[in-house]
């Protein structure tokens, strides 16, 4: 059969929204225009010797799909040319991209700062999992670079941040955080879930390491979970990949095939969505029940100029603040009352979904957190976020209107 595939590479300087498409493509020799799924747990050699070479590495190839799989790659290719990384390793989620950048860079005795309003499974993870393996986490005030400085000792390998975090939208300053993870020889690590490349790519303000929870936006309709981590060559190569290719929290092919296209109309939606965002964000910053709107894109946002500077838009989450009396008790009944209230928004704990996602922080996504680590990160009874979709703008407002009345 004659080979029919053109496998031509992308211009470097071609635009965000044509990499999105195009790049990290590899067609094979059927010439299938869509990426094709590879479904196979291993691969065959022509020989023994062949297999003895590419186990050992010594002729590059596909080995066993916890290692690396033709699909796995291109969806890596792809989104290390979005975030402008030299490599990217994917993983089985979010989660698992942080894990194996703690595990392959952490050891006994070491100390890491993290932003005090981040994921919730994120802070258990620092907070409860890595202290059984001798790892230290001092979570610290995020916006504040000075409160990031006194924190630090000799022994500082880590700086784990979220710009905007979940669910506050808190912005730390990239610069300053990359400057600060040099003078201390720690490792600045962002999860860049909420903007996604299109909107902020960290790696070009000097921050090391970029993770995805793939699972929100760039996945895009809520169907798989899967994850990345992102960066230089060398900390990819020699720290993560053999860490995921030895412990096996790799992506499944279908689930990073299901990325890669997501990733095609990532740029699109994330503009349409975060757009729609800031407009639903102002008129609830107007409403009378609500006593206070997190969104970076106000003006009234405590850093909106920080955002401004190092964001290109503002992402496609909001969180607001009911108005109450402060009894605890009270403000999660009225937040749940309103969250019950709802007919388009989906009751739902994920987030970057063409379908538009409301929850109650305090007792979902950061439900597990101890009552202090709750109150450090500053989330409140009263507290509800929502993920804006690809609903007309106007419906979604008139279910907040639903929600709110009641
Ligand atoms: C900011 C952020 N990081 C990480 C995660 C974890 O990602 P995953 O669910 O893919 O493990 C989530 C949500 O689940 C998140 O919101």
């Amino acid at each position: 059969m004659a080979k029919q595939s053109r496998n031509l590479p992308l211009d470097p300087d071609v635009a965000f929204e044509t990499a999105a498409v195009r790049a990290g493509t590899e067609r094979t020799d059927f010439g299938e225009h869509s990426e094709a799924l590879f479904l196979t747990s291993s691969f065959v050699y022509q020989s023994a010797a062949q297999a003895a070479a590419m186990f050992s590495g010594a002729e590059e190839g596909y080995v066993y799909s916890r290692f690396s799989n033709p699909t796995v790659a291109m969806f890596e290719r792809r989104l290390a040319v979005l975030e402008g990384a030299e490599d990217c390793v994917a993983t089985s989620s979010g989660m698992s991209a942080i894990l194996a950048v703690c595990l392959s860079h952490l050891k006994p005795g070491d100390r890491v700062l993290c932003g005090a309003s981040v994921f919730g499974a994120t802070v258990t993870l620092f907070a409860n999992l890595m202290t059984r393996f001798g790892v230290e986490t001092i979570f610290v005030p995020a916006t504040d670079p000075q409160a990031w400085r006194a924190a630090a000792n000799d022994h500082t390998r880590m700086l784990f941040f979220e710009t905007p975090s979940n669910p506050l939208m808190e912005i730390v300053d990239l610069e300053a955080l990359a400057a600060l993870g040099r003078d201390l020889g720690a490792l600045t690590v962002i999860d860049n879930v909420f903007c996604t490349p299109a909107q902020q790519r960290p790696l070009e303000y000097g921050i090391d390491v970029v993770v995805h929870s793939g699972t929100k936006f760039i996945e895009g309709q809520g169907r798989v979970i899967g994850g990345a981590v992102l960066g230089s060559r060398e900390f990819i190569r020699k720290s993560i990949y053999p860490f995921v290719r030895t412990t096996g929290p790799s992506i499944s092919p279908f689930n990073a095939w299901v990325m890669l296209k997501g990733l095609e109309t990532m740029p699109l939606r994330v503009r349409a969505q975060s757009e729609a965002a800031l407009t639903l964000a102002r008129w609830l910053e107007a409403h009378p029940a609500v006593a206070r709107v997190y969104y970076s894109g106000l003006e009234s946002h405590p850093q909106h100029a920080l955002a401004r500077r190092q964001q290109r838009g503002f992402g496609a989450v909001i969180a607001f603040e009911l108005r109450g009396e402060g009894n605890a008790e009270a403000d999660r009944v009225r937040a749940w009352k309103a969250i019950d209230a709802v007919r388009i928004f989906s009751i739902t704990g994920n987030l970057g979904d063409t379908r538009s996602t409301i929850t109650h922080p305090a007792t979902t996504t950061h439900g597990r957190l101890t009552p202090e680590a709750r109150a450090r990160a500053g989330i409140g009874e009263g507290l509800i976020r929502i993920g804006i979709g690809l609903e007309a703008v106007e419906d979604l407002r008139r279910d907040l209107e639903r929600a709110l009345a009641g």
